[in-house]
């Protein structure tokens, strides 16, 4: 089993970082910006080291979920990502098993946006999918994100959240989800 390493992006060489990144350019086939790999910055890290190779990527960042007239603190997940060959051993599992720690003692919940191949990982971990519609607080105002409909999951903290409603992110540059 790989070894877990969890840190800041700012107690990680810049070594390290470029080699996450070149994991997730792998994992995600060129399709990882470097606004998604931006978004995956300045939080906390989990790495899942076998030797000298990163063969797993994660991290949660904070961000501000307007949910229910209050701007929730959120942990949000980023960057999640295992090497093609080492899959189906636990590594994902135990890079969310730190992640959600993190989220657990620090956000009033965590939320991310997913892939389809990994909406089965993250259910069976007990995130559930936001039903209502989302919205991003863009420069202009509260907008509507409607491809992004769907595709977000939350793992409630320290609130009671009612997934029917709306939920709203703060804003970012490219993808606001
Ligand atoms: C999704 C991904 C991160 C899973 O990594 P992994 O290391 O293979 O996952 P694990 O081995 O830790 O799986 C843990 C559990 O989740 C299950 N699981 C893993 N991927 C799953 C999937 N896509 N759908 C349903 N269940 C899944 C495993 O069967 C395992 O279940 P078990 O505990 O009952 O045995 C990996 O497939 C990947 O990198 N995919 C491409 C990038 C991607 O889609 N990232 C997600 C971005 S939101």
């Amino acid at each position: 089993m790989a070894d877990v390493q969890t840190a800041h992006t700012g107690y990680l060489e810049p070594s390290v970082l470029r080699a996450a990144r070149a994991l997730l350019d792998d994992v995600f086939a060129g399709e990882m910006t470097d606004a998604d790999w931006e978004h995956a910055l300045g939080g906390m890290h989990a790495l899942a080291w076998e030797d000298d190779a990163v063969i797993g990527h994660a991290s949660v960042v904070q961000r501000r979920m307007w949910i229910g007239g209050r701007a929730l603190r959120t942990g949000y997940v980023e960057g999640v990502g295992v090497r093609a060959d080492r899959r189906g051993r636990g590594v994902a599992a135990a890079l969310l098993d730190e992640l959600e720690r993190v989220i657990r003692g620090a956000y009033d919940l965590g939320a991310l946006g997913t892939t389809d191949m990994a909406r089965g990982f993250y259910e069976a971990r007990g995130w559930q999918l936001w039903q209502g519609p989302t919205s991003a607080l863009t420069p202009r105002g509260i907008e509507r994100t409607p491809e992004d409909d769907g595709g977000i999951y939350v793992l409630p903290v320290a609130v009671e959240l009612d997934l029917d409603g709306e939920i709203v992110c703060d804003w970012r540059d490219a993808d606001v989800w």
